[in-house]
């Protein structure tokens, strides 16, 4: 059974506009505010970058423990928080094109985790796949190739259990640079900065409050960037770029300056062909962009605001998350950086390659969330493309009241259209997450490869991936088993 009409207008998810509906209205079942603070007034910050343990020819070698920490999120409160190394988002690991990277997962937490690089061409055995589990006690190596230069992040991806475990803290962030795009005059070093957007609600002791409205989602009322609530960023009057990843459990963003523009530079798997200026970009669950925001067009003094203007009938009574986070420009620089006119060539795959075409319905049935009426079987294959093979595949959304943010596995793709309109200029690029609105049809393509295997595809909102609106495809065949390389106890550890 589909959401019905007279249960979308009670959620408050009618009447807004097609693309801006995932926002539920408060209801009184579900109206606790988090503890009101002063947005602007806690410094931005950007979370570690992770060293290597020990590096050789090809390969760095990395260690990530999860587990609980209390942490000060809210002034003066403490939020138990479940994070890789303790924190959340998890340390940034930043590597180079064409080394390896191995990093060993050691779950210190009492539950069930799969960790996922969410963007990488991983092996189906280092997938992250939902039910390659590593139980508490246990660790497992993960094996990333860094093909390609992108932003990426790591995230748990347990079956059932992804929306709980993201949203406690299990998330971070992973660039892979190559030498073409180093060599582009883009802001780099201090001058580049990842911007984790995630959005929680808090109990009045500080815990964090996981209501998922039935499984419709988990939506917060504090707009946290890189962990820190509403942050202030002190810049000079100049270029930065920013990587911007938004990593919360169900919100779609809509990302407005309260003066001036953005400029897109790249999208979930790189840079794209030429920069786009736009006033607003759409950031749904899992998607990243790379952006400039050029600080020289406004005076030293100038505040400048991150905002997320949703839509009039805002379901938040207090607007909180109308805003995200406020740029301070205190000081003047010289800025060597440039915007070149042609980033990335983006090389279209031509339709007229493609072998065939699957359709996908993401819907509701009979109050779960389903793809094609079917839900998660790991031991059921919903497509077979052969390796090498392009297809196009449709990405309907029948309607209902909401939007799924769609996610393929192992594959970059590119958009063809939506409802037979070309895509928005800043969704031009190599993407792996698909924004698909209400009533719409989404036609991507894609070769595939570069493995053989089966890949996981899924609604990114993680309370409907994890109630039911996950299948699998497999491409080829022969592929490693997703099973093959088994989590082991931590009494069995080896040295890295
Ligand atoms: Cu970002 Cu299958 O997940
Ligand atoms: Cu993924
Ligand atoms: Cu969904």
């Amino acid at each position: 059974m589909k959401l019905t009409r007279r249960e979308a207008i009670k959620l408050g998810l009618i009447g807004s506009g097609s693309l801006l509906l995932p926002f539920v209205k408060q209801e009184p079942a579900f109206a606790q505010f988090s503890p009101q603070i002063k947005p602007f007034e806690l410094p931005f910050r950007t979370p570690p970058v992770l060293q290597p343990i020990r590096s050789d020819a090809t390969t760095d070698y990395y260690k990530i423990t999860m587990e609980k920490a209390r942490v000060e999120i809210l002034p003066g409160l403490k939020t138990e928080i479940w994070g890789y190394n303790g924190i959340t988002p998890g340390p940034t690991i930043r590597q180079q094109r064409g080394r390896q990277s191995v990093v060993r997962f050691i779950n210190n937490l009492d539950e069930k985790m799969s960790v996922h690089l969410h963007g990488m061409a991983s092996l189906p055995q280092y997938d992250g796949y939902a039910e390659d589990l590593i139980s508490p006690g246990y660790y497992k190596d993960y094996l990333y190739p860094n093909n390609r230069a992108s932003t990426l992040w790591y995230h748990d991806h347990a079956i059932h259990q992804t929306a709980s475990h993201v949203y406690r803290g299990l998330a971070g962030m992973y660039i892979v640079d190559d030498e073409v795009e180093q060599a582009l005059p883009l802001p780099k070093g201090e001058y580049e900065i990842p911007l984790i957007i995630q959005d929680k609600r808090f109990a009045r002791n500080g815990s964090l409050i996981l209501d998922n409205l039935n499984n419709r989602g988990v939506y917060g009322d504090v707009m946290l960037v890189n962990g820190v609530p509403f942050p202030r960023m002190e810049v000079a009057n100049r270029k930065y770029r920013f990587r911007v990843l938004n990593g919360g459990a169900s919100r779609l963003l809509n990302l407005q300056l309260n003066k001036g523009e953005l400029i897109v530079i790249g999208t979930d798997a790189g840079l794209i062909s030429a920069p786009v200026k736009t006033r607003t970009l759409r950031i749904g669950i899992a998607e990243r962009y790379g952006f400039i925001i050029d600080f020289s067009q406004y005076p030293i003094g100038t505040r400048v605001i991150l905002q997320n203007p949703i839509s009039s009938n805002n379901i938040d009574r207090d607007n909180r998350t109308n805003q995200i986070m406020c740029f301070d420009v205190v000081r003047q620089e010289s800025d060597d950086s440039l915007i070149p006119d042609t980033l990335r060539f983006v090389q279209p795959i031509p339709i007229s390659s493609a072998l065939r075409t699957r359709t996908f319905r993401f819907d509701r049935n009979n109050g779960v969330w389903k793809i094609n009426n079917l839900g998660w079987d790991k031991n059921r294959i919903d497509a077979n493309p052969g390796f090498g093979d392009v297809e196009i595949w449709n990405l309907v959304n029948p309607g209902g009241g909401w939007i799924h943010p769609v996610h393929i596995h192992l594959v970059d793709l590119q958009l063809l259209s939506r409802n037979g309109r070309n895509p928005l200029p800043y969704e031009r690029g190599w993407k792996d997450v698909f924004l698909v609105g209400e009533n719409e049809t989404v036609r991507v393509i894609t070769k595939f490869g570069p493995n053989i295997g089966k890949y996981m595809m899924h609604c990114h909102n993680i309370v409907h991936e994890d109630t039911d609106m996950m299948t699998q495809f497999e491409v080829g065949t022969g592929g490693d088993s997703p099973l093959s390389a088994p989590a082991k106890p931590i009494s069995q550890i080896l040295p890295l």
